[in-house]
């Protein structure tokens, strides 16, 4: 047989921890500086937009060339990409990380404990266990009887979610016949797609997601819930569960989640919340009404990547019967466990999608043992109150229309002017403009067939006056593109 051809010296030099230690401290050394021009210097962009055939060039001339060193690549890397601590960075809903969680994140890359059984995570599955009983109870679970599980991102999580819901509620098991019923899940025409899609993956089908109109305020239409209902039975369906958004993606708009846990109650419905964003309210005093009647839920999913400050991912999966999470995935799994029919919080495989999951429970627990669980009310207190003070900003000028009240920190609007008729068009060209200027990094959002401007205030130093120039700046880009 042919030697092999590669340099031991290399694998020994990729573990070589003296190198490991000069690259560490460089790589932080270069994140603390970025942290500090980003947060100090408002001229520093948000994105450095490039189109995407450039990046890709620049990438491919990257990989062959030989000179550059991996701190090169990078910094390379850093100046390519989004700064979601830049305070103009007011897009998408992604939480922009505590640095500590950062730091935790290394550790779980480097230690890659699997988690999916106990030996293979003995500090990350209990530091989990820690973590998600408190959330329990911030949702006002008995902590005797609830449970929750870490697991990668909410859509993955609404899906485990539902499968529970189909467990717990379908007259003949899924799990081991395949489907004999027509089955069907209830939520508003709101919600986000992944759930949806997690219906469709289910098997559910077209008609077995059965969307409820929503109200004027954009959320679930309440009065129209038992026609629903009604409908998709005369069809032939079973309904196992509802689903309550708190809050909507699009708008950030709440559910009445004490209404759908009385139509669910009624009608022997699983209740599951997708509080993937809003649902981090429950620590705060002054917005937990949002979600009063979480409690009632039989399952709630809530993204610590979203408003947790956490890295992406992050995501909890709590269940109000704990017995009920583990009677989700049930299966065997010889090689990681004798019977799936024990209930061991220390084996979270059993009751994620996951086999190996990153240590992500450490990210969460960095937070709250450095700085304690009262930052997460403060950051959802500054960011919603924000959200407030921006839309009576936007609705105090002229050539501006605001969607709605904000209810979370997610504020959509639209800039008006008489000389164009077609707004959704100004609008979308306002926003690439701006985008690509690096200013400001915002989004946009169809909303009854009208293109918005979609704001979601995520950063803690986004200031007031941040938000007058971004108004001033689209005003400026407005007439600009009219001229
Ligand atoms: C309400 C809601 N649910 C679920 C999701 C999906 O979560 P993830 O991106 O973590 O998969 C989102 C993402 O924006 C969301 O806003």
């Amino acid at each position: 047989m042919k030697e092999s051809t590669v340099n031991k010296n290399v694998l020994k030099s990729a573990y070589d921890p003296s190198s490991f230690r000069e690259i560490g401290h460089a790589l932080v050394d270069l994140l603390s500086d970025h942290l500090e021009n980003v947060q100090e210097d408002r001229s520093q962009v948000v994105l450095p937009y490039k189109k995407p055939e450039d990046v890709l060039a620049f990438w491919k001339n990257d990989y062959t060339s030989s000179q550059t060193g991996v701190i090169e690549t990078f910094k390379a890397i850093l100046e390519q990409s989004i700064h979601v601590h830049h305070p103009r960075y007011i897009g998408h809903q992604v939480a922009v990380p505590a640095p500590i969680a950062g730091l935790a994140g290394l550790m779980s890359d480097f230690l890659s404990n699997g988690t999916g059984v106990y030996e293979m995570g003995m500090a990350a599955n209990a530091i989990e266990k820690i973590v998600t009983d408190l959330v329990c109870k911030r949702i006002g679970y008995s902590n005797k009887e609830s449970s929750g599980i870490l697991t990668s991102g909410g859509s993955l999580a609404n899906l485990t979610a539902l499968l529970s819901a189909r467990k717990a509620k379908a007259p003949t098991s899924v799990w081991d016949h395949g489907h004999q019923e027509k089955l069907a899940v209830m939520v508003s025409e709101e919600a986000h797609y992944c759930i949806d899609r997690a219906a469709r993956v289910l098997g559910l089908g077209n008609e077995g997601i059965i969307k409820v109109p929503a109200n004027e305020n954009f959320a679930i239409d309440i009065n129209s819930l038992n026609t629903s209902l009604d409908k998709a039975k005369a069809k032939g369906y079973h309904v196992i569960a509802i689903i309550g958004c708190a809050c909507s993606t699009a708008t950030g708009s709440y559910d009445d989640l004490n209404a759908l846990a009385d139509f669910a109650e009624q009608n022997k419905l699983w209740f599951h919340v997708d509080g993937a964003h809003g649902g981090a309210v429950i620590f705060s005093e002054k917005y937990k009404h949002l979600v009063d009647g979480i409690s009632r839920a039989d399952s709630v999913v809530i993204d610590f990547h979203k408003m947790l400050m956490t890295p992406a991912l992050t995501t909890g999966l709590f269940f109000k019967r704990s017995e009920d999470s583990y009677k989700t995935f049930e299966q065997k799994a010889q090689y990681l466990w004798d019977t799936q029919h024990t209930k061991e919080w220390y084996n979270s495989g059993k009751r994620t999608f996951e086999c190996t999951k990153l240590m992500m429970s450490i990210k969460v627990y960095s937070i709250l043992k450095t700085y304690g669980e009262e930052i997460f009310e403060q950051n959802v207190n500054t960011l919603y109150d924000l959200a407030t003070v921006f839309s009576k900003m936007i609705a105090d000028r002229n050539n501006f229309e605001l969607l709605q009240d904000p209810e979370a920190n997610i504020v959509n609007f639209r800039y008006l002017s008489n000389q164009e008729t077609d707004s959704s068009r100004l609008n979308g060209l306002i926003r690439q403009k701006l985008i690509e200027s690096g200013k400001f990094y915002i989004v946009q959002t169809t909303i009854a067939g009208k293109k918005y401007l979609r704001t979601t205030i995520m950063n803690q130093l986004t200031t007031k006056e941040d938000l007058e120039v971004l108004l001033d700046e689209i005003e400026e880009l407005g007439t600009l593109l009219l001229d």
